[in-house]
């Protein structure tokens, strides 16, 4: 376990998996990345030719090259002509030639100052490989922990400025691995604003296969994130390897298949609106990345991937405490509301059993419509007459907890703070803003902009009795130009990161008990470096049932369930016009942190006694969803008409089974759950039938629906002692 040094081997063993690599010559080369080895002896070196046309660093020795040798990070100019994971301009050039200097293992894992980390604990262990080069008087440290419990490795690298002049750095990649030759698919989460993590697979060929970002943040339409596989792996069986950046800006994830065949990852900052001016005796730190591995399918993947958040990034108060169960306001009144309105809604949500009443967007300055009012963080007495404080009051006597909306990063033109401080928009001076839902970011690269949201919100959070609040974030930026040079433009992106981080972590340090749910337009900036902050993610704007399903699905290729809020809405649904039935609505929403988003008032006694159940139910099953493994069943990709989803926790079992569209003339799916012991009992609760593990994992059960408009059942299991 952890780090083992052996002559010239470097050996990074994790619970289940090893990185391997051998410095030589100087060069660091990547020997193994995979399945556990404890001891390696050159099986897989590769055949050292003299390839036609690759560089060679020696005139003694052609058949050495860097473009065809396996490595751990990637120099440019030195004969490698597949993409680089660093390129630094030093002088008149951007050539670097990092040779092996030291090495050290640290006990513990690393803490990034200004950038998030994994938690480290005592049974991590990281190694640290030194290299410099002298001619650019420049030192590389890459940084590879392994933590006890876990496969997954994580990895950053430092890069500090020995000489006397500055440098400029255009490329710093925090992870890049080359596997061997071999047919790999890659797996990526895209999609769109309401249809985020749309999960895509394509097999890698010749070429470069890469999803971005250049939004300012990770987007709606990629994670920065991506999976490689065997082209055979299959939920079941088969190798992957998942690599995950823990940043929440720009980003690029990428494959490269070179022309011998070889596979290349890489994936940190994007270098589109990206350089960095380090000045002499100055240091850069790359974020973080994950690298997970399971030679035993993406179910076990996602397993191992769900498990390292939630109990290495996730802030530790909230990684493993059950969810409040929710009502929001936004779907329910929009910017139409009064107190009164709010406090109805209050009495209805306590009477049906829910936790936490949030008060979503329109409760602030001038904000009747979402033209105006962003930066203005005061209450409108207008529409809630007496201030927060009695309405916070009234709902805390109401034995709910109270949450509130957030849009700190933006400002609206119509605004008291823009009247005061126009330049804190990001903008190009002189020229016109570009709006997006007629609103302008805030330039979080400046000291003063973070200084002033940073007091604003203090004050905020240690005035009112607020136990939960959603950050959101409704567009991304344009129009970089805030800086004195272009050189400090091309900074201003990841500036803005590390400004919103700094924000984000005095907040969550100084307010330890509020719990934070992250949003952006839904999934816009769904990613690990929100979450090490922010324990929750709003997964989409898309609150229809049906349309949730690949969304969900998408996500838990990743991330755990219980960084995902997933709520009940109204019918016809806002976004899709789609017609569900309440019990699938309720089915689909307990698959995350159930919450309710509709206008409880308006439903019928039926349907109000209904949501009760659901909400009565759910805080028995909710330790099984938000604790326990997940096992995708059947999966909701396109042409799929069911979706199947598991949770085991303790002795308890909660499956949920949805058929999309009703039909006719089929026999019923027989569902085969997972992960159960062969010889136990299990009795499913709805009938008191009581199963073998081995009959439900090995024959199935039939998922005959009950008669009515059902469209779904959900099954609880409790295994016999
Ligand atoms: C976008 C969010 O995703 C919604 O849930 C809601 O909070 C609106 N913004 C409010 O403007």
């Amino acid at each position: 376990m952890g780090i083992k040094i052996e002559n010239n081997l470097f050996y990074i063993n994790s619970k289940e998996s090893s990185l391997i690599i051998e410095e030589r010559g100087g060069y660091l080369l990547l020997k193994h990345l995979g399945r556990k080895i404890g001891s390696y002896h050159f099986s897989n070196t590769v055949c050292e030719r003299d390839h036609a046309f690759s560089g060679n660093p020696t005139p003694d020795n052609r058949a050495f090259s860097l473009d065809t040798q396996r490595q751990i990070f990637g120099q440019h100019g030195l004969g490698d002509f597949r993409q680089p994971s660093i390129q630094i301009q030093n002088g008149n050039n951007a050539v670097t030639d990092f040779r092996f200097a030291e090495s050290r293992i640290i006990k513990g894992g690393f803490e990034l100052e200004d950038l998030p980390s994994p938690h480290s604990t005592e049974d991590a262990e990281t190694l640290a490989l030194v290299l410099e080069d002298s001619f650019a008087q420049l030192r590389l440290t890459l940084y590879f922990t392994a933590f006890e419990d876990s496969s997954t490795i994580a990895s950053y690298s430092s890069l500090e400025n020995l000489g006397g002049q500055s440098v400029v750095l255009h490329r710093d990649l925090s992870f890049m691995a080359d596997l061997p030759a071999g047919d790999y698919d890659v797996l990526t989460l895209q999609g769109s604003y309401a249809r985020e993590k749309t999960v895509r697979r394509h097999r890698v060929e010749q070429g470069i296969f890469k999803v971005s970002s250049n939004r300012g943040a990770s987007g709606h339409a990629q994670t920065p994130a991506l999976i490689l596989c065997d082209a055979e792996t299959t939920e079941n069986a088969g190798q992957a390897w998942a690599v995950q950046l823990l940043y929440s800006g720009n980003f690029q994830a990428w494959v490269q298949e070179s022309q011998l065949g070889e596979v290349r990852i890489g994936l940190g900052i994007n270098d589109e609106n990206f350089a960095w001016e380090l000045p002499a005796g100055q240091t850069f730190s790359t974020p973080a990345a994950l690298v997970t591995y399971s030679d035993q399918g993406l179910t076990k993947l996602s397993q191992e991937s769900q498990y390292f958040i939630q109990h290495h990034i996730l802030p530790k108060r909230f990684a493993r405490k059950e969810r409040p169960i929710l009502i929001n306001n936004w779907e329910a009144t929009y910017f139409d509301f009064t107190r009164e309105k709010l406090l109805d809604l209050a009495e209805e949500a306590r009477q049906v059993g829910l936790e936490l009443f949030v008060l979503d967007d329109g409760w602030f300055g001038n904000r009747f419509d979402d033209n105006r009012a962003l930066g203005d963080w005061f209450v409108n007495e207008k529409k809630l007459e007496g201030g927060l404080e009695t309405l916070i009051a009234d709902i805390h006597a109401k034995g709910l907890k109270f949450g509130l909306w957030l849009e700190p990063e933006m400002i609206s033109v119509e605004s008291q703070l823009y009247k005061a401080h126009p330049d804190w928009a990001i903008q190009v001076p002189g020229r016109d803003h570009t709006y997006s839902r007629n609103q302008l970011v805030l330039d979080y690269a400046n000291p003063q902009v973070v200084e002033h949201i940073q007091q604003v919100l203090d004050h905020l959070l240690s005035r009112y009795d607020i136990d939960y609040i959603k950050w959101d974030m409704n567009r991304n930026i344009t129009k970089l130009g805030n800086g004195a040079s272009y050189l400090e433009t091309q900074m201003q992106s990841h500036k803005y990161i590390l400004g919103l981080y700094q924000v984000i972590r005095y907040l969550t340090e100084h307010h330890p008990d509020i719990l934070f749910e992250s949003c952006s337009g839904g999934g816009g900036r769904n990613d690990l470096g929100m979450m090490r902050y922010f324990p929750q993610v709003w997964a989409s704007d898309n609150s229809d049932a049906i349309a949730r399903l690949p969304i969900q699905y998408g996500s838990s290729y990743l991330y755990p369930t219980i960084s995902m809020g997933a709520h009940v809405s109204a019918v016809p649904n806002h976004q899709m016009n789609r017609i569900t039935p309440l019990a699938t609505r309720g089915h689909v929403a307990m698959m995350g942190n159930l919450g309710y988003e509709l206008d409880l008032t308006s439903l019928s006694p039926e349907e109000k006694e209904q949501i009760a159940q659901q909400i009565a139910f759910y805080k028995k099953i909710r330790p099984i969803v938000q604790l326990g493994q997940q096992y995708r069943l059947i999966n909701p990709e396109s042409g799929s008409n069911e979706a199947a989803v598991q949770f085991n926790y303790e002795e308890q079992v909660l499956v949920t089974y949805v058929r999309i569209l009703s039909v006719f003339e089929v026999m019923e799916r027989t569902l085969k759950l997972k992960g159960l012991e062969e010889d136990a009992f299990y009795e499913l609760q709805e009938t008191g039938a009581v199963y073998s593990g081995a009959e439900l994992m090995y024959a199935g059960l039939t998922m005959a629906l009950p008669e009515g408009d059902y469209l779904s059942r959900q099954l609880h299991f409790i295994r016999k002692s």
